[in-house]
């Protein structure tokens, strides 16, 4: 039997490679930059299966150019760059790596919630600059601390969790606003529920843990931030799309809130005109939640076993689309 054919977007870690190279025949994108869409479909078509990122968008227009198509792997947790509809209806699997992002992507979020508080970032700046000329200053680069004080999690799955643990460490009062109350996580981590707008009225730091779906889009507006505390803190490692970018710069640049921590924009990398830049209160990471050398290694041996298990005809570790199953059984993808 011939081997299948798979196309991967990017060089992932070698792990998934060695997993992948005994049994299928692989393309690989090369470069720091990911594929065009033109690129996406010249070699998708005749394709049995694609390992792609985050950066690369599956959407109908790619999907209906590879007929041969049975399995979408992502390299990701989120999963909104790939039309899932789409995919379910033509029988193709889609696959993800949840769970190993959960503890980085938490640290990060912690991370730039203590360097935004305490200035960090503008302090590296500071003396970078040759601007501190003073020495020790009894006002010199006062901020807000982080213990003790009102952390609301937007989003209490496993990264909301993950930070919850983190501030309990830190004696903070732990809100959480869900679409499902969980009276277990509230005994267990000692958090409380509140509305959305209550949450957001009580918070010192506010952190987002969310996918971005049609319901989550700019869910963070103008409204949203009038309703926040003149000293609060906003951190953002789950999607741009989340908190509207302008909005958020106006509060920022008319004090209407402390500060902000941001990883995830709307558009990526962040264009240069970009508002946010204008800010002094905000510090800007490049999308880099996962990126620890472990989570890493991980995500490439799970997108890698998870395609080769559909191509195989067996379930996948992480199967996100369980729908596909009821359009093409799974002996229905076995080519190896
Ligand atoms: C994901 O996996 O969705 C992250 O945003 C990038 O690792």
């Amino acid at each position: 039997m011939n081997k299948p054919r798979i196309y991967i977007t990017r060089e992932i870690p070698k792990i998934g490679l060695k997993i992948l190279s005994d049994y299928c025949e692989i393309v690989i994108h090369k470069g720091e930059e990911p594929p065009s869409k033109e690129e996406i479909i010249l070699n998708i078509r005749e394709k049995d299966g694609i390992l792609c990122m985050i950066t690369d968008k599956i959407d109908k227009d790619i999907i209906k150019e590879s007929p041969n198509l049975k399995v979408i792997s992502s390299f990701s947790v989120g999963l909104n760059h790939i039309d899932i509809n789409e995919a379910t209806r033509r029988g193709i699997y889609v696959t993800y790596t949840p769970g190993v992002l959960t503890n980085a992507t938490a640290d990060l979020a912690f991370g730039l919630m203590i360097s935004t508080a305490r200035r960090i970032s503008e302090g590296d700046r500071f003396v970078r600059n040759g601007e501190w000329k003073g020495g020790w200053g009894p006002n010199l680069f006062l901020g807000e601390g982080i213990w003790g004080k009102t952390l609301g999690i937007i989003g209490l799955g496993r990264i909301g969790t993950a930070v919850a643990e983190r501030a309990m460490g830190f004696k903070m009062k732990i809100l959480y606003h869900n679409r499902n109350r969980s009276i277990l996580n509230e005994k267990k981590l000692g958090v409380e529920y509140r509305s959305l707008e209550n949450l957001l009225k009580e918070s010192d730091f506010i952190s987002l843990h969310i996918p971005l779906t049609n319901d989550t889009y700019n869910l963070i507006d103008k409204n949203k931030l009038k309703m926040m505390k003149r000293n609060a803190v906003i951190i953002n490692t789950s999607r741009g799309e989340i908190i509207n970018e302008d909005e958020l710069a106006d509060a920022l640049i008319e004090d209407r809130i402390s500060g902000a921590g941001i990883d995830v924009f709307q558009t990526e990398p962040l264009p240069l005109n970009s508002r946010l830049l204008k800010t002094k209160n905000i510090i800007l990471t490049p999308h880099i939640g996962s990126a620890t050398y472990i989570t890493r290694n991980l995500m490439s041996e799970i997108s890698s076993n998870n395609l080769l298990s559909v191509l195989k005809g067996k379930e996948p570790l992480y199967l996100f689309n369980q729908n596909v199953k009821k359009i093409r059984s799974l002996d229905g993808t076995r080519m190896i």
